[in-house]
């Protein structure tokens, strides 16, 4: 029987709810499809703060390091927004994504038929989005240096730098490609090299690495038509490639389309080593405790995780079914409640995806 070893990391926020029903799905799907998955519960975000006073601590990176896959649900809470900068939950996601060198971040942003009327976009716009935003995700302004406050000037300055090399340009451009193969062949790389010095050189380097491979059909547009483009004709996208910050705020976007954002899964990958799968929503601290959260963006990335980074296939297909099939059922979290849904809680919708298994 295959064994696997993933980490789960259940943050903040809502992160403890929908990571219980993610922990229920897993198990019966690992049941079901003969492997056995050892699931291990580690610290990660605010909560690691609280207990180890780093919100990534070693031990927590350590484990993720030696597993096969590392599931996150989510991290962070306002309460935490006045801590030094390496304290805050967001930088201890930031430490993971450079320490497992996750340059590639994958959102697929896809319409579920049933949920066409749930996005706040004519179902005309929506109905042909299939789209996957390839962004990266280790470098750029994100992790630029310098970067810092001027406190010696009459007023205060801070600054950040946007950088990259040619080197993390193309090897982010192979991995769109090596997806875009699998899809429709085409890729849109976007940018803002009408403007900035770093974009241009991310222009020319992915137009050198895409000419090399013929059935690529690459196009480029600038981000704030980018983000235009999205709301106004969503389906013309097949593969985006962008870099982090763009990215950040573009899959965002994307997200919407679906109807809500607690649908979206992502995955972070490397060329090898452990990936982390991860919901592209936040912690959501207005609702947490209540119940009522969308478990589905975390299931889906552990489908993502059950087929990318443990090559089960089978089971990530049988997730994917059973969650189509209870959403076609009219069953509903409170985000994407209609008037003919019936809204169940989070761990209730976890309950019927798992008869559904
Ligand atoms: C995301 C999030 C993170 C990011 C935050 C929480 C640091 O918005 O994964 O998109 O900006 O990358
Ligand atoms: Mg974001």
């Amino acid at each position: 029987m295959k064994k696997y070893k993933i980490v789960l990391l259940s943050g903040d926020g809502i992160g403890p709810e929908i990571s219980e029903v993610s922990k229920k799905v897993i198990k019966k799907l690992s049941k079901n499809h003969n492997f056995d998955i050892e699931i291990i519960e580690e610290l990660f975000g605010g909560i690691a703060y609280e207990k180890y006073g780093s919100p990534a601590p070693d031990k927590t990176l350590d484990q993720c390091k030696k597993s096969d896959a590392v599931l996150l649900a989510c991290v962070g809470d306002i309460k935490y927004d006045s801590l030094a900068r390496e304290l805050r939950p967001e930088s201890g996601l930031l430490k993971l994504r450079s320490a497992l060198n996750l340059f590639a971040n994958i959102r697929p942003v896809k319409i579920r038929k049933s949920l066409l009327d749930a996005s706040t976009l004519k179902k005309e716009i929506v109905e042909h989005v299939d789209l996957i935003v390839v962004r990266e995700l280790i470098g750029g302004i994100y992790f630029g240096k310098p970067r810092g406050h001027i406190t010696d000037t009459k007023i205060p300055k801070a600054f950040n730098t946007m950088v990259y090399d040619s080197a993390e340009i193309e090897r982010i451009t192979e991995i769109a490609i090596k997806i875009a193969n699998q899809r429709n062949k085409k890729i849109c790389s976007v940018d803002k090299s009408n403007v900035l010095e770093v974009s241009q050189l991310w222009r020319d380097t992915v137009l050198n690495i895409t000419s090399k491979d013929k059935n690529i059909s690459l196009s480029n547009m600038y981000v704030d038509n980018a983000a235009m483009q999205l709301v106004r004709d969503p389906g013309q996208f097949d593969v985006i490639l962008t870099s982090n910050l763009f990215g950040d705020i573009l899959s965002d976007l994307a997200a919407m389309l679906t109807g809500s954002i607690g649908m979206l899964p992502s995955a972070s990958l490397n060329n090898d080593g452990p990936g982390v799968f991860e919901p592209v929503h936040g912690s959501a601290p207005d609702i947490a405790g209540k119940n009522i959260a969308n478990p589905i963006a975390m299931l889906l990335s552990a489908s993502m995780m059950l087929k990318i980074g443990l090559n089960e296939e089978e089971a990530a297909e049988n997730l994917e079914t059973a969650i189509d099939k209870v959403l076609s059922k009219g069953f509903r979290t409170a985000d994407l409640a209609d008037r003919s849904s019936e809204v169940l809680s989070c761990s209730e919708i976890g309950d019927k995806i798992m008869d559904e298994i």
